[in-house]
């Protein structure tokens, strides 16, 4: 046991570790140290001897509460400007995603919006998304470019999501997807638009130092297997990190060429073929699945979730935040869907929000579990055990947040003037 002076001592709380095991890692009665910002000690709190009490800046009392760590919301498109409900009630009425993309609706319709207005428009209209996201228990998220599809557009939404980072203490992970569709100056010609993308645009935001990772649209709206694998060879000549919207609507195969670059992951995976799992198992890549997107599109063909079970391909699950397919601001929603609508198990649907997210973003070592050493980032909540976390939609039981061991203030916050 330690007996050095810390910042923090966190006790009379149920701590969900998620660390070590397939299941919960619950610690009834537990305590958690917190110095600089890490975890420095975590478990039972009989075991927290009085000297130690003595030593803490700062005792909280968590009253009975349970705790989980942070959740990692592992891919999102939050920042975007203007909104597409006409697009929700067009499907409603009967059209349908490709078809309305295809006429120029969907993803070119935000691209017209976010190239029509103003950095600090796109920033006013983010923020109360951000802040959304993080009143569910959020401490990390990835946010995506892939709105403005030039050099100039996709340069704005990575700098506004740079803001957002400077201006919040949870931690953002950028990520460029500059081939999320084909721009309308470019139809016809997306082999010239892949061309932009790596002699112009990537470039660009690896010198600006604006994002960590790229990800691409592979499917038959999106690029094409060769053009995903060019811009996959770029990014690894850049050293970013690989990600892939895959097997969304189509099996084109993105998560095997995914694999073979040991992608982070490969997200959606409706349409993956079963014997294609294996290789995602040995790629070492996480399955990200978004149920908010299958909800909203009114899928019916669900991601082979037996065979990424049974393969151990870790399983994580996200909002992905978007204006058309999934205009989704909690990830506890998610838990909910991720558990109703895929079979998931609540605590499958739970890991899927912490360390498998995690390790979706290549943070594994950073934030995911509550144990020693990982950044003291977790959220507290007025629940009776972890289950109720994915059994109940609406109303909100986190009772606060902790984010670098300091409490998340949300009046207080995200403010970027
Ligand atoms: O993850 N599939 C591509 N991208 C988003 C949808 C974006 C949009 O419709 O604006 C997705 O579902
Ligand atoms: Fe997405």
């Amino acid at each position: 046991m330690f007996s050095e002076k810390y910042d923090s001592l966190w006790i009379n709380a149920h701590l969900v570790t998620m660390a070590d095991t397939d299941e919960y890692g619950i610690i009834k009665d537990g305590a958690i140290a917190v110095r600089d910002g890490r975890i420095l000690w975590v478990g039972p709190a009989k075991d927290v001897s009085p000297e130690v009490k003595l030593n803490a800046d700062r005792v909280e009392d968590l009253a009975g509460t349970w705790m989980t760590p942070g959740l990692v919301d592992c891919h999102t498109h939050l920042v975007y400007a203007g909104n597409r409900s006409n697009e929700f009630e067009m499907r409603l009425k009967g059209a349908d995603y490709q078809a309305i993309a295809t006429a120029g609706g969907g993803i070119t319709s935000t691209v017209r919006a976010v190239r029509e207005a103003s950095e600090e428009e796109i920033r006013q209209q983010s923020l109360p998304r951000l802040q959304a996201i993080l009143a569910d228990g959020v401490t990390t998220l990835e946010i995506k470019s892939g709105y403005g599809l030039d050099l100039e557009n996709e340069l704005k939404l990575l700098r506004v999501i740079k803001q957002l980072e400077a201006h919040t203490p949870a931690r953002i992970v950028a990520t460029f997807l500059g081939a999320h569709t084909v721009p309308p100056e470019y139809q016809g010609r997306p082999d010239d638009y892949v061309q932009l993308i790596i002699t112009s645009i990537l470039p660009e935001v690896v010198n600006r130092n604006l994002a960590s990772a790229v990800d691409v649209f592979c499917e038959t709206i999106g690029f094409n297997l060769e053009q995903t694998e060019r811009i996959f060879q770029a990014a690894r000549d850049k050293k970013l990190a690989i990600k892939l919207h895959a097997e969304q609507l189509s099996d084109s195969k993105g998560t095997v060429l995914a694999a073979r670059y040991q992608a982070l992951s490969a997200d959606h995976l409706e349409y993956l073929d079963p014997e294609d799992v294996p290789a995602l198992a040995n790629g070492g890549c996480v399955a990200v699945l978004l149920p908010g997107a299958f909800y909203y599109l009114n899928e019916t063909q669900k991601p082979p979730i037996q065979a990424l079970r049974a393969a151990g391909v870790p399983m994580a699950v996200s909002t992905d935040a978007n204006p058309g397919t999934s205009p989704v601001l909690s990830i506890r929603s998610m838990l909910n869907m991720a558990c109703v609508l895929f079979g998931l198990t609540p605590a499958e649907a739970l890991a899927g929000v912490t360390k498998h997210a995690a390790q979706a973003l290549g943070l594994q070592d950073e934030v995911g579990t509550l144990a020693a050493g990982k950044v003291a980032d977790f959220a507290v909540w007025d629940v009776s055990s972890p289950v109720d976390l994915a059994y109940q939609l609406g109303g909100n039981p986190l009772r606060f947040s902790v984010m670098g061991g300091r409490k998340y203030d949300p009046e207080n916050c995200c403010t970027c003037d």
